[in-house]
């Protein structure tokens, strides 16, 4: 146990809780938002089973920005599947066993740091040199792009530069999730110290941040919306209820 151990340990159990329980309430909320409307974007899958196909290759190829704007399109695809590359590597700090695929993908795994860097980077200037971007973008966007730029590169130069305890790191995020406090101990490398703020820092913003979009793909109308309403009434389930109730007040005004 050590003072960052402790300092740490308490900061990322209460990142932790904010990002699970932050998300949850607004996957809730979006959950209970009616659609009032019929609005998938057309040409739309006649099917349940046509909108899950639509919802694979919105999620795994992001098809409608491919077809909205192609270099966006391409540096989306660069950070976002470089992420999720590193993330996976990441599931082995987690585990006292390592799983066979994470551990086949460490060697080369870790070169998606620079595609994730390249896409980041590219993100960013076009938000800058882009005029129409640039006049509709927030602080809020800008900050997005270099936090995980501040991750991504903290996290690359000890990959290839500095190299930090990674034993001390694993052995420390384990005793988190089992409470064993005797091991709440982390090195005082700087590097390191900016990478677990910034995550920190990254999960505690999740839930009020843009980074939503994530869980929000799944409940937008125009990309969930089966096109049947020429077979079947939409009706959202508030509606359906005030109809009900409308139904009842009529039956009431009816026997007066
Ligand atoms: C289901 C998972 C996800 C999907 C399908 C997804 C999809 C997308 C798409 C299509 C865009 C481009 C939006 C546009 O500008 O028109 C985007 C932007 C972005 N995504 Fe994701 N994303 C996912 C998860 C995440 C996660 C987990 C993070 C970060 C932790 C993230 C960070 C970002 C950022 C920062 C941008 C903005 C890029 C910019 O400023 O131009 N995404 N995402
Ligand atoms: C609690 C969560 C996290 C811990 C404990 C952690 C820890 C580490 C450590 C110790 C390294 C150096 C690995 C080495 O020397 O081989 C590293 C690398 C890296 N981290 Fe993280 N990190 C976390 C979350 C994240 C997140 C959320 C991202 C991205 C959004 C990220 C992005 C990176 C990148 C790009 C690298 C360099 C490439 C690599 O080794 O895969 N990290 N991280």
């Amino acid at each position: 146990m050590n003072f960052l151990g402790i300092l740490y340990g308490v900061l990322f159990w209460v990142a932790t809780i904010i990002i699970v329980v932050g998300v949850a309430n607004k996957i809730r909320i979006y959950w209970k938002t009616p659609a009032p409307l019929k609005i998938p974007t057309m040409p739309a899958p006649r099917t349940q089973t046509g909108v899950v196909f639509r919802m694979f290759r919105e999620v795994f190829f992001f098809q409608s920005l491919f077809r909205s704007d192609k270099m966006l399109w391409l540096f989306g695809i660069l950070f976002h599947y470089g992420m999720l590359l590193v993330l996976l590597r990441h599931v082995r700090y987690f585990q006292e066993e390592v799983w066979g695929f994470i551990a086949f993908i460490q060697p080369f795994g870790k070169y998606a740091a620079f595609i994730m860097i390249v896409g980041l980077v590219a993100l960013l200037v076009r938000r800058f040199i882009v005029d129409r971007v640039r006049y509709i973008s927030a602080p809020s966007d800008y900050l997005m792009l270099v936090l995980l730029l501040v991750i991504a590169g903290s996290g690359a130069l000890m990959t290839f530069v500095t190299h930090a305890d990674v034993v001390q790191v694993k052995a420390f995020f384990i005793a988190l999730r089992t409470f064993d406090f005797s091991m709440w101990a982390l090195p005082g490398s700087p590097i390191l110290l900016l990478h677990l703020t910034a995550v920190a820092f990254l999960m505690i913003i999740f839930p009020i941040s843009k980074l939503l979009h994530a869980p929000g793909v799944f409940f937008s109308p125009t990309r969930n919306q089966v096109d049947n309403s020429r077979e079947k009434r939409h009706v959202a389930p508030w509606a359906a209820e005030l109809d009900a109730q409308g139904v009842e007040y009529l039956d009431q005004v009816k026997h007066k």
